[in-house]
């Protein structure tokens, strides 16, 4: 069976095309929540797959802006990728995901990525897991801090409209240092993170603002979900999003989320696997972290993503990228001095370019791919060679799903 890939012409189709995807999250398309969801999801970007002119799958790309060690590149953020339930195994995700990636290419995004549903299935459209994410539950009688701490900064609630200001210069000071954090438009601010549905079973969400000296130092967005048993709070404070400039900050932020009045169990999802916490706590062992695969990176054009980062060593290394999917980057890339190049140089390393994927931001080491069979060392001492390149000071973060 043959499938048509083509990008959405209007609100009705991008509707049906996410509904594809609806089918499993028990999403209803209404208009109403497709125009919202299409401020940020330009109707271009959504890729829709037909037989004989219904629409049966759907595929799309946020236009991100990616932070990498040394910079930021151009990232096509993969979303909202469903078959109908009715076409399922017949070919329509391959079909949508040549269509996206030949796209992504066109546009010079040199790099796609995305949370994936399961392991399973992008690996073969060259996707690799590029980062971890640690969820934790921590029962609030352990919330205490290894060391003495006194605050410094003063913490308030915050409307929608005013944390619209505040957030996003805290997110940006953050996300410029951090790899694998994205760009997020003012559209971005309002229809994701700060709009909250009526009647959330979670609870309605709070933003709390931390400022020093005026200046906003960190935020939280939560939810206190309410529940007694027996007379006794058995309430869940859910962080949604938690994000302050530095260790300071970070611990004050915090400190206000451990110590809300009522809370049985903090609970908090997608933080980064150096979080301070399991250093900040005393007892971190009680927050029970547990880490699975985060975001999965692909290189789509394997010569300008690896030349959008900086290195943090010096040196020179061959890598031998095979790359079935997209076979403009099969073949031998040498690089140096922060360029990647095409080159008849002897390989020193060999693999498929998921392995290109994790490596990307840091998140994994080529000798632990080497370790893991992702990746094949044909020269002693390239992959700790390439190791040393490829290190960032912080593990990549991407703190939502998107
Ligand atoms: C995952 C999903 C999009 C696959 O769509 P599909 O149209 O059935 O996939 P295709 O028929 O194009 O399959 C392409 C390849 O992926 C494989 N594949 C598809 N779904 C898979 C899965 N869930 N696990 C493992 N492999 C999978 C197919 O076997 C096929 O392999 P091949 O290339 O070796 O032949 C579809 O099952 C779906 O909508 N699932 C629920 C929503 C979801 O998980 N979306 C992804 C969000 S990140």
């Amino acid at each position: 069976m043959t499938f048509t890939v083509a990008p959405c012409a209007n609100l009705e189709e991008f509707g049906q095309a996410v509904f594809a995807i609806g089918q499993y999250f028990a999403l209803d398309p209404t208009s109403e929540r497709m125009e919202r969801f299409s401020q940020n999801l330009p109707l271009e970007r959504m890729h829709a797959a037909r037989e004989d002119g219904v629409i049966v799958g759907g595929a799309g790309a946020f236009p991100f802006e990616m932070t990498v060690p040394g910079g930021t590149v151009p990232t096509a953020g993969v979303t909202v990728v469903g078959t109908f339930p009715t076409h399922r195994r017949r070919g329509v995700l391959r079909a949508m995901m040549r269509a996206q990636l030949d796209d992504v290419h066109d546009r010079e995004e040199p790099v796609a990525l995305l949370w994936a549903s399961e392991e399973t299935i992008y690996g073969r459209f060259g996707y690799g897991m590029a980062s971890l994410a640690g969820s934790i539950e921590l029962p609030r009688e352990y919330a205490a801090f290894a060391r003495p701490f006194a605050p410094e900064g003063r913490l308030r609630f915050v409307e929608a409209e005013e944390a619209a200001q505040l957030f996003p210069r805290v997110w940006n000071a953050v996300r410029r240092r951090t790899p694998g954090m994205l760009s997020r438009t003012r559209a971005w601010w309002e229809f994701r993170i700060l709009f909250d549905p009526p009647g959330h079973e979670g609870g309605a969400k709070r933003f709390v603002v931390l400022e020093r000296d005026g200046r906003p130092e960190g935020y939280a967005v939560y939810r206190h979900k309410p529940n007694w048993e027996n007379g006794v709070s058995n309430s869940e404070l859910e962080v949604v999003e938690a994000i302050a400039l530095d260790g300071r900050a970070t611990a004050e932020v915090w400190r206000y989320l451990f110590d809300v009045d009522w809370a049985a169990r903090i609970t908090a999802f997608l933080l980064p696997v150096d979080h301070p916490l399991l250093f900040l706590l005393a007892t971190p062992r009680r927050m029970r972290m547990r880490v699975g695969d985060g975001v999965w990176a692909r290189l789509v054009d394997v010569g300008a993503a690896l030349s959008a980062r900086s290195y943090a060593a010096d040196g020179a290394v061959v890598f031998d990228v095979i790359d079935d999917f997209c076979p403009w980057n099969t073949g031998r890339w040498r690089l140096a001095d922060g360029v990647a190049k095409r080159s008849q140089a002897s390989p020193q390393l060999r693999c498929d370019v998921t392995a290109l994927g994790s490596a990307y931001l840091g998140g994994f080491r080529f000798s632990e791919l080497v370790r893991g069979g992702r990746v094949e060392e044909l020269r002693r001492g390239a992959a700790a060679r390439a190791d040393a390149m490829f290190a960032s000071e912080r593990a990549p973060w991407c703190p939502e799903i998107f």
